[in-house]
């Protein structure tokens, strides 16, 4: 049974080809149906146990390595420099017996030069044309340096600010990560992964991997079947309905089985289940890591787990070289496995069009094209979410002389955030740049950092700072999170500001001048004191190459702010974790909460409601999911259902007026709520199902109409298996995830 459906895959993977004689790989591929299968059974066992290893090459290339190239042992190479890739390329396709090209893979996270802000800032513009166009982006350039295969997008659910990827998800949200994340698929592979400027994405990590036990990197996962299926798989699902070429899996372990050997999730759900025809990578050395998770006794034990499971190339650990053949000589059965792993990756190298065109054609002028700049200023410019303002921003224009202090307001390095390999500081703009070179107003820029970079203990330059807040008309004070503070193991227990942030702030706000936050950082920071300090907050997730100038609008108002919050903000890291689409309990707490001071000293045992909430933090997050304010005012009304034939077309159609009822153009992220009130099993208040980004000058209105089909209404309960219930539904539709307007609808 398990032959067969090994074949009816084989088959799947090369159907679409029609054959030309000819055995060498380099032969013309494209339009060969028998192309991969020739191939495959021209191969010896050692060059298939190659295709599936891939490796690291930093500067120059050993001996041993070129060797190994020569042999065929090679299938992909990792963070190779562009200078190297067409003498490796070489190697392969002039020097090794089948001339089987190589693949060059590397984490284009947010950008490859052009920097775009992080993955949770472009979560933040609820915007998924931007998102796509700068997939495309860094595709394009990437492309023009050689590289074929990004490591991107990052979709795990992330609803832990401690932990430092979040800086690279899409957010807390399955539907807003769904969506977003099949955007950036879309932009990286383009129409075709043929095409000039296609690369291959990878929808990682498969899967758990954002749940990690206290927001510790690496750490366990203890997600059940039913949110696995309605929540952390989502975002993959729709990965794969995008057409991503490929899919890693994670380091963690959920409930006790590491991803990389998990054979129900990565082979039965993603490649039988959601027949699934691309490449599954391990994570950099995760089949190894499978011995210190106690899951394997040494490394053929591994090997063989991996495989098993369906992990195709073995990033890192070298465990499928050393130890396939052996296994496969005391196993013959798992040829089928291995011929289906070799299948899948030759079958990406067809697709990407290597066996055509292996070499790099290097075409630096789109490199940092205006064009490309451009665009990363505007997504920048939707990521900042405006959290406060009393009446502080557009800046008015008797304020001419400006304090800006704070360590990120000229910190080119550190505002390009986590995950950049190649984006240079020397390109980026500041904010301190931007305003200095603003042409827009005469303005007199007073710059004082007061800290030198967002950890600095020194108490040296506060009173300078001080001094020059004095003698401003208002301050903008730049803080937040030096890249290296987020990221792949950069998980943090206190998400205060760190440093003498926190005293340049109060210091500041003793000047009694108006004060502006502008905060950068990688992730939410617990920043409710600092913002009570200020006048009015501005956040951004690390923005990019061009920060500077998407800052400098939107202070100044050629720009209005309209970012959401892509996750929920925390008042205390001990509220972890604080997501708006949490089950209801049996014991929600009410609006009103007892205070921890109102409770009289020596008080007996008594209930205070006996509600689920914290004495001293209460239970809601200092800002909501999908919260953002713009320098205009919306108004909501009219909310209704137009058509509801759920029974019939499956279709179920709501309208809603949006009127501008401020004084500036602004867009608006209307966004719909819906809860399955009593189901099998019990659903959370509220999911977001759709959102629509309207723009409208002042005293204009819209009717915005959403369509909701029964798929959106229907969840995967304890078979499983997805269905809609009968029964009561609410909806909202609002400006974030806390209010809104509501109706009920039955199905
Ligand atoms: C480990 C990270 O978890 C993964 O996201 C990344 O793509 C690989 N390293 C390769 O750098």
């Amino acid at each position: 049974m398990r032959t067969l459906s090994i074949l009816l895959v084989i088959s799947i993977i090369c159907s679409e080809f029609i054959p030309v004689s000819g055995s060498q790989a380099n032969a013309n591929s494209s339009g060969n149906s028998d192309f991969c299968l020739q191939l495959l059974q021209q191969m010896t066992l050692e060059e298939k146990i190659g295709q599936l290893h891939q490796l690291s090459l930093r500067g120059d290339i050993g001996e041993e390595t070129k060797k190994a190239i020569r042999a065929g042992k090679v299938g992909s190479v990792i963070n190779i420099e562009p200078r190297y890739m067409n003498q490796v390329q070489e190697l392969a396709e002039k020097e090794s017996r089948l001339k089987i090209p190589l693949l060059y893979g590397r984490d284009v996270i947010h950008g490859y030069k052009t920097i775009f802000p992080i993955p949770l800032g472009q979560a933040a513009t609820f915007n998924p044309g931007i998102v796509r166009e700068g997939a495309r982006i860094a595709a394009t350039e990437a492309y023009s340096e050689g590289i074929r295969w990004t490591f991107a997008p990052m979709l795990d659910i992330s609803k832990d600010a401690r932990w430092g990827r979040i800086a690279e998800s899409l957010g807390e949200d399955p539907y807003l990560s769904s969506v977003l994340g099949a955007a950036m698929i879309e932009g990286f592979q383009g129409k075709s992964l043929a095409d000039k400027y296609s690369i291959a994405a990878c929808a990682k990590h498969f899967v758990g991997y954002g749940a990690a036990e206290g927001g510790r990197d690496y750490n366990s996962t203890n997600i059940p079947p039913v949110l696995m299926h309605n929540v952390y798989l989502a975002p993959f699902r729709a990965a794969n309905q995008a057409g991503a070429a490929s899919f890693m899996a994670s380091f963690n372990d959920n409930d006790g089985i590491p991803l990389t050997g998990d054979t129900e999730l990565l082979r039965n759900v993603l490649k039988n289940k959601w027949q699934f025809p691309g490449v599954v990578v391990s994570d950099w050395n995760a089949i190894n890591e499978m011995i210190k998770h106690g899951f394997a006794t040494n490394r053929t034990e591994a090997a063989l787990k991996a495989l098993q499971a369906g992990i195709d190339i073995d990033m890192m650990s070298s465990a499928y070289t050393n130890e396939l053949q052996q296994l496969i000589a005391a196993d013959s059965s798992l040829m089928t496995l291995l011929d289906d792993a070799v299948l899948r990756v030759l079958r990406m190298k067809q697709q990407l069009g290597l066996f055509e065109k292996p070499y790099n054609e290097a075409n630096p002028s789109l490199l940092y094209a205006a064009s490309h700049l451009e665009s990363a200023r505007q997504a920048a410019e939707e990521s900042f979410v405006l959290l406060k303002n009393n009446n502080l921003l557009p800046l008015k224009p008797e304020w001419n002389t400006l304090a800006v202090i704070g360590p990120m307001a000229d910190a080119p390095h550190d505002q390009l955030g986590t995950w950049v390999f190649d984006g240079e500081k020397d390109k980026t703009i500041t904010p301190l740049r931007a305003l200095r070179e603003y042409t827009g107003r005469k303005l007199r820029i007073l710059y004082e950092p007061g800290l030198e970079y967002t950890r600095d203990l020194s108490r040296k330059g506060l009173k300078k700072a001080v001094e020059t807040a004095q003698k401003s008309d208002i301050v903008l004070l730049f803080l937040g999170e030096e890249s290296i503070l987020s990221g792949e193991a950069h998980s943090m227990a206190d998400l205060n500001l760190v440093g003498l942030q926190s005293e340049l702030v109060a210091e500041i706000s003793k000047t009694g001048k108006p004060l502006v936050l502008v905060v950068m950082a990688g992730r939410p920071l617990t920043i409710e004191k600092e913002i009570e300090q200020a006048g009015a907050v501005l956040y951004g997730f690390h923005p990019g190459t061009m920060g500077g100038p998407a800052i400098a609008r939107i202070l100044l108002g050629d720009v209005n702010p309209s970012g959401k919050l892509p996750v929920s903000f925390p008042r205390h890291t001990g509220q972890i974790p604080v997501h708006y689409n949490h089950n209801n309990t049996g014991r929600p707490a009410p609006e009103k909460l007892p205070s921890l001071y109102e409770i009289p000293r020596e008080a007996k045992q008594t209930s205070l409601g006996n509600t689920s909430f914290y004495l001293d933090y209460g239970f809601r997050p200092l800002f909501p999911f999908g919260y953002g304010l713009s320098y205009t005012r919306f108004e909501y009304s009219d909310f209704k259902i137009t058509r509801n034939e759920l029974h019939s077309s499956g279709e179920i159609s709501f309208s809603v007026k949006l009127r501008n009822t401020g004084n500036y153009t602004g867009t608006e992220v209307v966004q719909l709520y819906v809860q399955d009130v009593v189901a099998s099993v019990a659903r959370p208040v509220k999911e977001l199902k759709r959102f629509e980004r309207v723009q409208l000058k002042p005293g204009e209105q819209k009717e915005v109409v959403f369509t909701l089909i029964t798929d959106d209404l229907s969840f995967y309960g304890r078979d499983l298996v997805k269905t809609i219930e009968k029964g009561l539904f609410r909806t909202w539709v609002g400006t974030d995830s806390s209010q809104g307007l509501q109706l009920e609808f039955k199905y």
